[in-house]
C-alpha cells in the first residue's frame, strides 16, 4: 500500500511537499484611476476596490510596497460626457492614465507599471473599437490602439497592455512605439481574452457596457481551444514581451495550454471581476470562508501555470499568506 497521507501529517510537512508558492512578486494590482484629488470611492458593482485620484493611487502604492508587490495595471475612468465616438482622451498626451504613470514613476521609480490600452472606456457606445454601422472597425481601430500605446509610453509605462481583441494590434502598436523611439516599452497582450460573461463588474465599474450588441465578434468564443494558440502565435509573431489569458480561474486549462505549448515566455492570468465577486458574495453569503477561498483560487492559477495574477484580491492574499 502507498501510504500518501504521509505527506499531509501536519502544516509543517504539507508545506513542505507544497509545489507552489505565492508572493507578492507574483501579483499585478489594478487601479481604476479618477480625475480630482483626495477621491476614494468604493465601486459600487467591485467590493473592496476603489475609484481614486492620483494622489489617493500614490497613498495606496504604500501598502503594496510594503506587501511587495510591485506591479500595477491602470485603468482610466472618465465621466460619460468626455467620451466621443472616437475615444479622443484614450490617447490624449496630457490625459488621465498618462499623469498617473508619471507620477508613479516620479514617486516609486521601481514600481512596474502597466498600462490597459482599449477603446472601450473612452467611446460613447462603449465598445472596444471604432464603430461604422454596426459593425465593429477592426483596421480603422488599429492606429488609435498604437496611439493609446505611444502616449502611455510616452509618460513612462513599462508594459501597455492591448485588450480590445483586434487583430493586428500588437503588431500596429510595437510599429508605432518603435518609430515613437519607444524601443524600451514592452507588450503585455491580452493575447487569449474570451467574451465573457463575468466581465460585468468591471464594465459597471468603467461604465464601458456596449449600447449595442456584445463583444462576441472580436472576444474569443468560449468553447474554443485551439483559436488560444493562434491568438498567442500571432501576438509572439508580431512582437509581444508576455502573454495573458482571461478570465483565469474559469480557463485554467487554457493557462495550462500556453504553459506547456510555450514554456519560455511570461504568461499573466486575469482573475477578472465576476471571478472575484463570486467569492465575495459567497462569503458573504456565509457558504465560503473568503481568505481560504481566494487562496485556493489563486493558487490553481499559479499551479496551471501562470507566472503573474492580475488580482483585486492581490492585496488581501498577500496579507493572508503573512498570517498563515
Ligand atoms: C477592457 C477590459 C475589460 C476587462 C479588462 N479590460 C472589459 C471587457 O473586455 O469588457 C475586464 C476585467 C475584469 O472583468 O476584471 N477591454
Ligand atoms: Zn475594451
Amino acid at each position: 500500500m502507498l501510504r500518501l497521507r504521509d505527506y499531509r501529517i501536519n502544516q509543517d510537512i504539507r508545506d513542505k511537499y507544497a509545489e507552489v508558492v505565492l508572493s507578492g512578486k507574483d501579483f499585478i494590482y489594478p487601479y481604476f484611476v479618477v480625475e480630482g484629488i483626495d477621491i476614494q470611492q468604493e465601486i459600487k458593482s467591485l467590493a473592496g476596490v476603489f475609484h481614486l485620484s492620483i494622489d489617493r493611487i500614490l497613498a495606496d502604492i504604500k501598502e503594496l510596497i510594503d506587501l511587495e508587490i510591485n506591479k500595477v495595471l491602470l485603468f482610466g475612468v472618465i465621466d460619460e460626457e468626455q467620451k466621443d465616438s472616437l475615444g479622443t482622451l484614450a490617447y490624449a498626451s496630457d490625459g488621465l492614465v498618462c499623469r498617473t504613470i508619471k507620477a508613479i514613476k516620479q514617486t516609486y521609480p521601481q514600481v512596474t507599471v502597466f498600462t490597459d490600452v482599449c477603446m472601450c472606456g473612452y467611446m460613447d457606445h462603449g465598445h472596444c473599437g471604432v464603430v461604422k454601422g454596426q459593425e465593429i472597425h477592426n483596421d480603422e481601430t488599429l492606429p488609435l490602439l498604437a496611439q493609446m500605446a505611444v502616449a502611455h509610453a510616452g509618460a513612462g509605462a513599462d508594459y501597455v497592455a492591448p485588450s480590445a481583441m483586434m487583430d493586428g494590434q500588437v503588431g500596429a502598436i510595437r510599429q508605432s512605439l518603435d518609430f515613437h523611439g519607444c524601443k524600451d516599452t514592452k507588450i503585455l497582450s491580452y493575447s487569449v481574452k474570451y467574451a465573457s460573461n463575468l466581465y460585468g463588474p468591471f464594465r459597471h465599474a468603467v461604465q464601458s457596457t456596449p449600447s449595442f450588441g456584445d463583444r462576441k465578434t472580436y472576444q474569443m468564443d468560449y468553447r474554443t481551444r485551439d483559436q488560444a494558440l493562434a491568438e498567442a502565435m500571432a501576438d509572439l509573431e508580431e512582437g509581444a514581451d508576455w502573454l495573458m489569458v482571461k478570465p483565469a480561474h474559469t480557463y485554467l486549462d487554457i493557462i495550462q495550454l500556453l504553459r506547456s505549448s510555450l514554456p519560455e515566455i511570461k504568461l499573466a492570468a486575469y482573475h477578472v471581476s465576476g471571478e472575484y465577486m463570486m467569492i465575495k458574495l459567497a462569503a458573504a453569503a456565509g457558504m465560503v470562508d473568503e481568505t481560504c477561498s481566494m487562496l485556493e483560487v489563486l493558487y490553481g492559477i499559479k499551479r496551471a501555470g501562470a507566472d503573474y495574477i492580475i488580482s483585486y484580491y492581490a492585496k488581501d492574499a498577500v496579507r493572508a499568506l503573512r498570517e498563515s
